[in-house]
């Protein structure tokens, strides 16, 4: 039966296509190779968790939970959540096996896919790939400065050009009350003029009252008391240090009493790293502290900071910024025959070749030769290997150097060494 669907990757979401892989395979081994500088090391968790790891009763009244989550039940009825980040899940691996056992800090990257329900466009998808980094079990600034280092050291790894560091304490469960209720003051005078979604912030969650874009509620968050001013003696202290310590190692940053990011769980310090673009200023990694979570999932106290980037968000700006990034290194050798008796000969020599280490793309020799050598050149080939009758007989295979089109015939057993030495240039030969 014929299906009339055309069927698309659904909206949001892309496929990453072979010519795509390059950049992915690039940024994950930066990304490897950095946290093994640090000593973070890998954890992968599941796409999806009990739902109510991240609808906690903090969580409420933020959009990644009422608005953007991907909820399901399974044939069991239990209610489930396709992950819209990776911090909750990394925390819940952290006391489920007991990580609070071993020598704190514990030092956590991931490279994973989240799930977010919102309006796409470009650098902002339904289904997008973190890397990210969580220090747990630490409350030191000095851990804050070394996850805002090794994200900078990441990107710069990267060859990305132009970013700046925006920073802010966000102050604790003492002290941000207080600044919550200064805040809903200078707000409750005004709530005219904010949109409607700031009218609801003003009573569920007015510290996002900060974060709107809508051009007139910026103007009234830029009037608004810092939470600076009203940081506790212990929360100021530690966000002082942070900034010594940023200026000690020559991390250039900009102090934004706006920024508060659009996740519950965050004290004290909170970070954003955002490209130079023209148009949306798009943040490439959002991180901060978080002592709180790990009690609000049922651990002990136990504080944490970290950060996540995009990375369709890094590779756009990859792009934009012209950076060349390294070939990944495919095969080398085209396999060419013609006729029953040559492609007995050629599947034989193909499985001797990749014992060798040599790539090998197989022609099924079912088409002319020259439509062979055709592919192999479009497929960038180094040499063809090409076998026919006579050099069956012979015991022979004719070799094309696919860069000057020169050729040579060689014995079987010598084909090897042959392939195995850089190509000659015709330059060269
Ligand atoms: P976030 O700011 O929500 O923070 O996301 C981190 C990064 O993921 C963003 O800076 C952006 O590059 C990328 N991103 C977010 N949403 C999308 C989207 N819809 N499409 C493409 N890229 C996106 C977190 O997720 C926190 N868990 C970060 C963190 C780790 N905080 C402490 N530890």
């Amino acid at each position: 039966m014929s299906c009339d669907k055309v069927y698309k990757a659904p909206r949001g979401t892309v496929d990453i296509l072979p010519a795509e892989q390059s950049y992915w395979a690039h940024v994950q081994r930066k990304a490897a190779d950095v946290c093994r500088l640090y000593g973070y090391e890998r954890l992968d968790t599941p796409v999806f968790e009990d739902y109510s790891l991240f609808a906690r009763a903090d969580a409420e009244g933020t959009d990644l939970v009422e608005k953007e989550m991907y909820v399901f039940e399974d044939r069991s009825g239990q209610k489930l959540a396709l992950r819209p980040e990776n911090t909750a899940p990394v925390c819940r691996a952290y006391v489920e096996h007991g990580m609070f056992n071993l020598a704190q800090p514990i030092r956590l990257y991931y490279l994973g896919a989240a799930f977010r329900y919102e309006r796409p466009q470009a650098g902002r998808y339904r289904q997008h790939n973190q890397f990210g980094c969580e220090a747990l079990g630490d409350a030191s600034p000095s851990l804050d400065v070394e996850v805002i280092e090794l994200a900078i050291r990441f990107l710069e790894a990267l060859g990305l050009k132009r970013l700046s560091v925006l920073l802010n304490s966000i102050g604790c469960r003492e002290c941000q009350p207080e600044y919550v209720e200064v805040l809903r003051n200078h707000y409750k005078a005004l709530s005219e003029r904010v949109c409607d979604d700031c009218r609801i912030r003003m009573v569920r969650n007015p510290l996002r009252l900060l974060d709107c874009k809508e051009k007139e509620c910026r103007a009234i968050a830029d009037e608004a008391p810092h939470i600076s001013d009203y940081l506790c003696p212990e929360c100021n202290e530690h966000f002082q240090e942070v900034q010594d310590q940023l200026r000690l190692l020559g991390i250039p940053f900009a102090l934004n009493h706006k920024l508060v990011r659009g996740l519950d769980y965050y004290t004290r310090t909170v970070f954003e790293v955002l490209p130079e673009r023209e148009g949306g200023q798009s943040a490439i990694v959002g991180g901060g502290r978080y002592d709180g979570l790990i009690e609000q999932i049922g651990g002990k106290p136990t504080p944490g900071v970290g950060f996540a980037t995009g990375m369709e968000r890094i590779i756009l700006n990859l792009k934009e910024q012209g950076v060349e990034i390294p070939e990944m290194e495919g095969p080398t050798v085209y396999l060419a025959c013609m006729g029953q008796l040559p492609r007995h000969t050629a599947v034989g020599l193909a499985r001797q070749l990749r014992d060798a280490g040599i790539g090998v793309v197989s022609s099924t020799g079912s088409k002319s030769l020259k439509a062979q050598l055709r592919q192999s050149n479009s497929l960038n080939m180094k040499y063809s290997v090409i076998i026919g009758e006579n050099e069956v007989q012979a015991g022979t295979a004719i070799v094309r150097d696919m860069s000057g089109n020169e050729q040579l015939t060689l014995p079987l057993d010598e084909l090897v060494e042959y392939l195995s030495t850089p190509p000659r240039t015709s330059a060269a030969m």
